[in-house]
């Protein structure tokens, strides 16, 4: 495997993505929290970072040890970070290096740059410069602005960059991290969704043995993913429950249901509806509804976790808490820069009361969500869950602005049913990200037929995104939304008007409470 170690630049997923993208498994460290290394380790790589090698508390490492005993690739802050200590000088550059620039100089005899064409299009981003090298270094690529574009400390197997190879826009990128990561450091592109499975299945049954898990699923990708693995590890020892809040969509409840039985899990239903909805009533600040709704949420977990152990033969316990943990939530949690500014409280089935002390298993903890998606093809998950578009734990607790009402919640289904659907017939869904309608605290005027109405308004959303962090707004076509906006005026009782949002994130946010 290769380890990247993280100084915490906004690209240091994107490399781990590249070198899965390889078939060779990767994990990122944190550059303060490194863990002794095992003998699979073949390589590493050394991210950018915001910092600059010039400041105080610019991040350091044993950068000496590493780079005797494995290949190391430097990008960016990585590439600057050892030059300096090796007795170059780097500076902060004259003219901000940012954006594409083309290689004018490749030497293409060296390992690393083997098969990059001069003129290939890379992407700088950065505010120092590497100015001077010393002499054992070799200058190994150049652009018209940057003389050390790229080096390789001779007699090493240590090599810099100072462009972005993970960034798409450098167009033979991949190309670079290939070379390093599989010719370089001789790693065998194995790691694929297959072998995922067969992995994971093999450890999930030495580690549970006879254990019996409990998990509650979402009709999400990730735990749908994780609880198939399980099951397929342990069977009907993994008891698991899905319940309604009463905030799903149109008829979800039943179909995901459905879908999970003929999956052949071991699934029960909770309908917990009127729970979440008397403790919601006349409640309409965001942040005290997904507090609600989590809290609700835990004591039917705790309900039904309760009613599964005694359902259990007599002396068996179920000792485990199954969980759709993915890489990203894993990294975000670990992050070098800190905890960001809260600015939703995200709701997952994270905090269980202390005395359940259950302990927890996540097997896609290693894993991106388009390789969630992958192993879940591979496992043959219901294609139709494998491609949902993402949903928020809180449902539509938190699309219906304002406090929540089962009637607002119908009125929500219906327009939300005739949105999604419209998507599919069209064959946008798709190429969404994201889509949902949101219920605004506002009535308007309207006309239909002679009679005045004063009904609601809905917002329809529809982003594109990677991973949920930053989106765009989708250009759905006129047509489209004209079809849509009638549709839902016509059919759904206490609408009069339907507009559209567009706004990005940032500023926005992709939901709106
Ligand atoms: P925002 O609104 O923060 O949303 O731009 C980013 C992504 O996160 C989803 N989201 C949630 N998912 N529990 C979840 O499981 C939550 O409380 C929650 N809030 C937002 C949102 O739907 C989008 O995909």
């Amino acid at each position: 495997k290769i380890i990247i170690l993280d100084f915490g630049s906004q690209y240091t997923q994107l490399i781990a993505r590249r070198v899965r993208d390889l078939n060779v498994y990767c994990e990122i460290h944190p550059f303060n929290n490194i863990p002794a290394f095992d003998d699979t380790v073949k390589g590493i790589i050394f991210s950018g970072s915001p910092y600059s090698v010039w400041q105080e508390d610019a991040p350091q490492v044993d950068y000496a040890a590493m780079m005797r005993d494995y290949p190391v690739l430097g990008v960016c802050y990585g590439a600057q970070y050892l030059a300096q200590h090796s007795g170059g000088e780097v500076l902060p550059s004259e003219i901000r290096e940012y954006g594409r620039a083309n290689l004018l100089y490749v030497d293409q005899e060296n390992e690393l740059l083997s098969g990059i064409p001069t003129q290939s299009q890379v992407w700088m981003s950065h505010g120092d410069t590497i100015k001077e090298v010393p002499s054992n270094f070799r200058v190994i690529a150049s652009t018209d602005k940057v003389r050390v574009a790229a080096y390789h400390i001779e007699g090493t197997r240590t090599y810099g960059i100072q462009f972005h190879p993970e960034v798409t826009h450098s167009t033979d990128g991949q190309v670079v991290v290939k070379n390093f990561v599989v010719n370089i450091c001789g790693c065998t592109q194995d790691w694929t969704a297959d072998a995922f499975v067969e992995m994971t299945i093999a450890d999930l049954k030495t580690q549970l043995g006879d254990d019996h898990v409990i998990m509650a699923l979402s009709g999400g990708v990730d735990s749908t993913v994780a609880a198939v693995l399980l099951h397929h590890a342990i069977g009907d020892k993994l008891h698991c429950f899905f319940v309604d809040h009463g905030l799903l969509r149109k008829n979800e409840f039943q179909q995901v249901l459905d879908s999970y039985e003929h999956m052949g899990l071991n699934i029960k239903g909770v309908n917990a509806k009127d729970q979440f909805y008397s403790k919601l009533a006349g409640v309409s600040d965001p942040e005290q509804k997904r507090k609600i709704i989590g809290a609700s949420f835990i004591d039917v977990f705790d309900e039904a976790a309760k009613q599964i152990q005694a359902e259990l033969p007599e002396g068996v316990e179920a000792k485990w808490l199954g969980q759709g943990t993915i890489y990203p939530d894993v990294i975000e949690s670990i992050s070098v820069n800190g905890p960001s500014a809260t600015i939703k409280s995200h709701h997952n089935v994270g905090g269980l009361p202390d005395y359940m002390k259950l302990n927890v298993i996540e097997p896609l903890r290693t894993l991106f969500k388009d390789e969630v998606r992958r192993v879940g093809k591979t496992l043959e998950v219901d294609p139709t869950i494998l491609g949902r578009h993402p949903f928020p734990g809180p449902g539509f607790g938190i699309r219906i602005l304002g406090d929540v009402t089962a009637e607002k919640v119908r009125i929500l289904q219906e327009a939300d049913d005739i949105y999604i659907r419209n998507l599919r017939e069209s064959g946008w869904y798709d190429k969404i990200w994201q889509a949902g309608t949101i219920f605004l605290p506002v009535q308007s005027v309207g006309v239909m037929g002679d009679e005045r109405t004063y009904e609601h308004v809905v917002a329809l959303r529809a982003v594109g995104s990677l991973d949920g962090m930053t989106a765009d707004w989708i250009h759905l076509p006129y047509d489209l939304l004209a079809k849509i906006s009638n549709e839902i005026i016509n059919h759904v009782k206490g609408i009069n008007r339907v507009v559209y949002d567009i706004s990005s994130k940032p500023p926005a946010t992709i939901e709106w409470e």
